[in-house]
């Protein structure tokens, strides 16, 4: 039965380039979209640019353009972005737009009539010099817990503790500088409290994974609290109909435009908003998104929803971050790669989809780009097994054959690859691609074995073995056929090459019973992926160092995290280092150990300290008692083979010696901190 699915991926932020991070939702959705699209379902998939809300205002403002061309912008890089991976959104368009605005005011006048929306007067940080109410993002000051200098208002980096602005210490304002001052502000609120029973209703429908629903049961533990829909001018959004001088927050506009972007499809294709949308809708809806915006789209998404009147989500399909080489992307390290630079250097979009494929469950586990893994896994995989069965067999095919097929009857290694289609079916559908990889690559290895047992090459030079030379050459590309179709959604335009090559129809699932029968002709084979040359993969890396934007502070957008700003460091990651005097109060050697001096330090704190510190060759521990010097006080306790060392003592060294202690100048005193 053909169903009719809509889909969608996360809106990105209009503020940034896309990278390997955001790919892995984009290819993850484009795959399970193709695969439905395959089925012969209709299926419609549709994105946008996130585009409102402080951050892109004041972008904008410094870069002296307006916001409605900053956002134009970037919509044309991002577009071309996920063009060139593939990515084949029916339609990618923006949340500002006219649809956006009519749907995003609609749903609030309806949810304000069904009284799920009140107003409170919240007291909130201002900047007095920019005339402007702060988000929590905008204000920076020392943390409450450890005394981090420069700290953001709702987290401190260096502890992790997370806390109100409130509690920030000497707060300053991240725009203007200015110290920010409490004013009173009048906020619309969307009552999500009222909304309990129809979330827990919701949540035990079946629309989350099992983890997502884990999390759901501890969020109404902790109870629902009303959410702050509104924010003041000057911001770049929507205006709240009722209430000039405020605007709708941008996660409130945001998810709409999942809907906009819909509306303006179905202008565009004269489809039926409406079958879609409205509450009792039979057609399906889907959201693909990461694990860190499960809040949004699992509590006020389908609240928002069903309070205005509209369908709720048939599921949510949350996915982990990824990880590069096992660790955080890194600009330092250069795995902080955009899509850009990717394709610049690697070219070919389809070995991304390839190993992310191959890593991708319907869990939220984080997964790993290791780049010698990926070269390893697309060179074996792709060029090693699936392409070696066509480049070893098309060409007997097509040279002594004139491209003309004749394949044997009842080959039963065709009869088991055509077998695998229900369990590669269901793999797919479950967004297991891990396992529907595993399979194909499974099969691919069968059909190499057929190959290498009839040996093509060696009939070719042996009289009388035509008829058999082109069966088993034919065979062989009949099961280079259906493991193309099965890699499609994967390597769409692997798959449309190799239709062309074949001279098949675009295929769709239902081929699999097809066959290519005897008189089939197929065209000349050309070469059809090469090798990742490993180099390649170094020369991005290093380039990705290099092109380092020193004064760029990356947004919290991305689903993938980001470890550190690059080779300069910002003032704020100096900030995160806890310099401190410290006084030497012991010394010893330590029994077993060629380099280590144990040092007992005093750095204000009521507890002393207890550091490794590796300059025995060049100090008497006697001499240190006393001294003065310079330590690391929030470098992470490390656990050395003599005892735990609770920070680091600093010394300069280089060929012509040291190691030098430092010393503070005279008048400093232990504990007190260096900035
Ligand atoms: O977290 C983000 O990157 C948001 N821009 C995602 C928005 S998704 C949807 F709700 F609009
Ligand atoms: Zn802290």
């Amino acid at each position: 039965m053909s169903r009719k699915i809509l889909v969608t991926s996360a809106l990105p932020y209009a503020n940034g380039s896309i990278h390997l991070g955001h790919l892995v939702e984009y290819i993850q959705t484009d795959i399970w979209v193709r695969f439905q699209k395959m089925q012969g379902h209709t299926v419609h998939y549709v994105c946008a640019d996130d585009t409102h809300g402080t951050p892109i205002m004041l972008r904008a403002e410094k870069e002296g353009i307006t916001p409605e061309a900053l956002i134009e912008g970037v919509h044309r890089e991002h577009s071309a972005d996920f063009a060139e991976f593939l990515v084949a959104f029916d339609n990618y368009y923006s949340t500002n737009s006219e649809e956006n605005k009519t749907l995003s005011q609609g749903v609030y006048n309806t949810l304000k009539a069904n009284g799920k929306i009140g107003t409170k007067t919240i007291e909130q940080f201002y900047d007095p010099v920019k005339s402007m109410f702060l988000p929590d993002r905008f204000i920076k000051g020392e943390c409450p817990k450890c005394h981090a200098k420069d700290q953001y208002g709702d987290s401190c980096e260096v502890c992790g503790a997370t806390y109100n602005p409130t509690e920030l210490i000497e707060a300053y304002s991240a725009v203007s500088g200015a110290a920010p001052v409490r004013k009173e502000t009048e906020h619309h609120f969307f009552k999500l409290s009222d909304c309990e029973a129809f979330l827990k209703e919701w949540t035990r429908s079946g629309t989350l994974q099992g983890e997502a629903a884990n999390k759901m049961g501890e969020w109404f533990e902790s109870g629902l609290n009303d959410w702050d829909i509104s924010r003041d001018a000057p911001y770049f959004g929507f205006e709240i109909p009722d209430a000039p001088g405020k605007y709708f927050y941008v996660w409130l506009d945001a998810p709409i435009g999942y809907m906009a972007s819909f509306k303006n499809l179905c202008d565009q294709k004269g489809l039926d908003f409406d079958a879609y949308w409205k509450a009792d809708s039979d057609t399906e809806l889907y959201h693909f998104i990461g694990k860190d915006i499960l809040y949004f789209h699992a509590l006020f998404w389908p609240a928002t929803l069903a309070y205005s009147g509209y369908r709720t989500p048939t599921q949510i399909f949350a996915h982990g971050f990824l990880t590069v080489n096992g660790e955080k992307m890194s600009k330092s390290r250069g795995t902080f790669i955009t899509a850009r630079s990717y394709l610049d250097h690697i070219k070919n979009p389809e070995y991304l989809r390839y190993y992310y494929a191959a890593k991708l469950n319907p869990s939220m586990e984080d997964i790993d780009l290791n780049l010698e893994d990926f070269t390893a896994r697309v060179n074996s995989d792709l060029v090693g097994k699936y392409i070696n069965i066509a480049s070893r067999t098309a060409g007997f095919i097509n040279k002594r054959f004139d491209g003309k097929l004749n394949p044997s009857t009842n080959n039963p290694v065709v009869a088991e690859l055509k077998a695998a289609a229900t369990q590669i079916k269901e793999a797919y559908t479950a967004r297991e691609y891990g396992k529907a990889l595993r399979e194909i690559m499974r099969l691919s290895d069968v059909a190499n074995g057929f190959v290498a047992d009839k040996a093509p090459w060696v009939l070719a030079k042996q009289d009388g073995q035509e008829a058999l030379l082109q069966a088993v050459c034919s065979d062989a590309l009949e099961m280079f056929r259906l493991l193309t179709l099965y890699l499609k959604p994967v390597l769409p335009k692997l798959a449309s090459q190799i239709e062309a090559f074949l001279q098949v129809e675009a295929m769709q699932w239902t081929h699999v019973d097809a066959s290519l029968c005897a008189t089939h002709i197929i065209n000349e084979y050309q070469h059809l992926i090469t090798r990742i040359d490993p180099k390649a993969i170094e020369a991005m890396v290093e380039s990705n160092k290099a092109s380092l934007v020193k004064t760029e502070t990356l947004a919290k957008a991305a689903p993938a995290k980001v470890a550190d700003a690059g080779d300069y460091i910002t003032i704020d990651d100096f900030s995160k280092v806890d310099l401190r005097i410290a006084k030497i109060v012991d010394a010893q050697q330590v029994v077993g150990a060629d380099k280590l001096l144990q040092l007992t330090l005093d750095i204000g704190e009521e507890k002393t300290r207890n550091v490794f510190a590796g300059i025995k060759s060049a100090y008497d521990p006697e001499t240190l008692k006393g001294r003065l010097t310079m330590m690391v006080a929030n470098l992470a306790p490390r656990k050395m083979k003599f005892g735990m060392s609770e920070g680091m003592v600093l010394a300069a060294s280089d060929e012509r010696g040291g190691p030098y202690i430092l010393s503070p100048d005279v008048g400093a005193q232990a504990g007190m901190r260096v900035k």
